[in-house]
C-alpha cells in the first residue's frame, strides 16, 4: 500500500517548483492531485507535464475568497472529499530595510502567504475528511530572520500562528496541521532572491548561503516534497502543531 493511496490532495502554487515536485511525489504515492496556480495556461502545462490520470488543475488566486471557494469546489467535484491540503503558494517581495520597504509589496506578500493560506484552509476544511492533514508552507525565514526581508519573514512567521490555531481547532476531527520550513532551494524562486541579495551582501549570495548552511548546499525541491509527504501521510500520524525545518541546519 502506498502512503497516499486514493487520497485527494490539494496543492496551491502547484505549478511552481516545489508544488510540482510535491505533485509528482504524491502521484507516485497513489494520490489524486489537484494543483492550483494563477494562470490557466501554466496550470494546463503543469498538468500535461504530470501526465497522470489522477492529476488535475485549476487556475485561481489564493488571495481571492470567491476564487478560493471555486477551486475547493472544483476539487471536490473532480475527486470527492479532500484529505490533504498543501497551502504552498507564495511570493518573495523585495529586499529593503523596513524604513524603505514598499507598502504595496508588503501587502502583496502578506496577501498570498497569509490571506491565501487562511482562505485556502477556511474553505477547504469543511470539505475535508476527518483524519486528514494540512501542511502550510513557511520557510526557514518563519523560524529566524535576516535584514531586508521584512514582508517575507513576517508572512512566513504568520503562517506558523495560523498552523498553531488550526492544529488545536481541528484536533477533535483528527486533522493534523503542521508547517514546513525549507532553507534555500536550488530553483528559480531562490535564484532570483539571491541575485537581489548580491548587491546587499556585496558578494555572491548563492556561495554565501552555501557557506552558512551547515550541510553546505541548497535543497533539491524533492527534498522539500519528501518532508511534505511525511507530514501528509500516516507516517506522521501523531505529529500536529509543529514546524518541520528542511534547511540543512541553517536555522540553528
Ligand atoms: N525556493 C526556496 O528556496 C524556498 C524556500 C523556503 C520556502 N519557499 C516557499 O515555497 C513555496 C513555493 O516556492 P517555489 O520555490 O516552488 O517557488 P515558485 O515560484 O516556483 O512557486 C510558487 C508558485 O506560487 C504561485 N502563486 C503565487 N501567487 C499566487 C496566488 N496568489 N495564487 C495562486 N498561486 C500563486 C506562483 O505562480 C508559483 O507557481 C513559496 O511559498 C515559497 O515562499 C521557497
Amino acid at each position: 500500500m502506498k502512503g497516499l493511496d486514493g487520497k485527494t490532495c490539494l496543492i496551491t502554487g502547484g505549478a511552481g517548483s516545489i508544488g510540482m515536485a510535491t505533485a509528482r511525489l504524491f502521484l507516485e504515492h497513489g494520490a489524486r492531485v489537484m494543483i492550483v496556480d494563477l494562470d490557466q495556461a501554466v496550470v494546463d502545462a503543469a498538468v500535461a507535464a504530470l501526465a497522470h490520470p489522477h492529476a488535475s488543475g485549476v487556475a485561481a488566486d489564493v488571495g481571492d475568497a470567491v476564487q478560493t471557494q471555486r477551486f475547493v469546489e472544483a476539487t471536490v467535484e473532480r475527486f470527492d472529499k479532500i484529505d490533504v491540503v498543501f497551502a504552498n503558494a507564495g511570493i518573495f517581495g523585495s529586499v529593503a530595510p523596513v524604513t524603505d520597504y514598499p507598502d504595496d509589496v508588503f501587502d502583496r506578500v502578506m496577501r498570498v502567504a497569509v490571506r491565501g493560506s487562511f482562505l485556502t484552509c477556511k474553505h477547504a476544511i469543511p470539505h475535508m475528511r476527518d483524519g486528514g492533514s494540512i501542511v502550510l508552507m513557511s520557510s526557514v525565514m518563519g523560524l529566524m530572520a535576516d535584514p531586508g526581508v521584512a514582508a517575507y519573514a513576517v508572512s512566513k512567521h504568520a503562517v506558523v500562528g495560523l498552523m498553531r490555531v488550526l492544529a488545536k481547532e481541528l484536533a477533535p476531527r483528527h486533522i493534523r496541521v503542521n508547517t514546513i520550513h525549507p532553507g534555500p532551494v536550488a530553483n528559480a524562486f531562490q535564484t532570483s532572491i539571491e541575485r537581489s541579495l548580491d548587491t546587499v551582501l556585496n558578494t555572491d549570495a548563492t556561495a554565501f548561503l552555501d557557506n552558512v548552511i551547515p550541510l553546505h548546499r541548497h535543497a533539491d525541491p524533492v527534498e522539500v516534497a519528501n518532508g511534505v509527504l511525511y507530514l501528509s501521510s500516516s507516517m506522521s500520524s501523531f505529529v500536529t502543531g509543529t514546524s518541520l525545518p528542511v534547511d540543512g541546519g541553517m536555522r540553528g
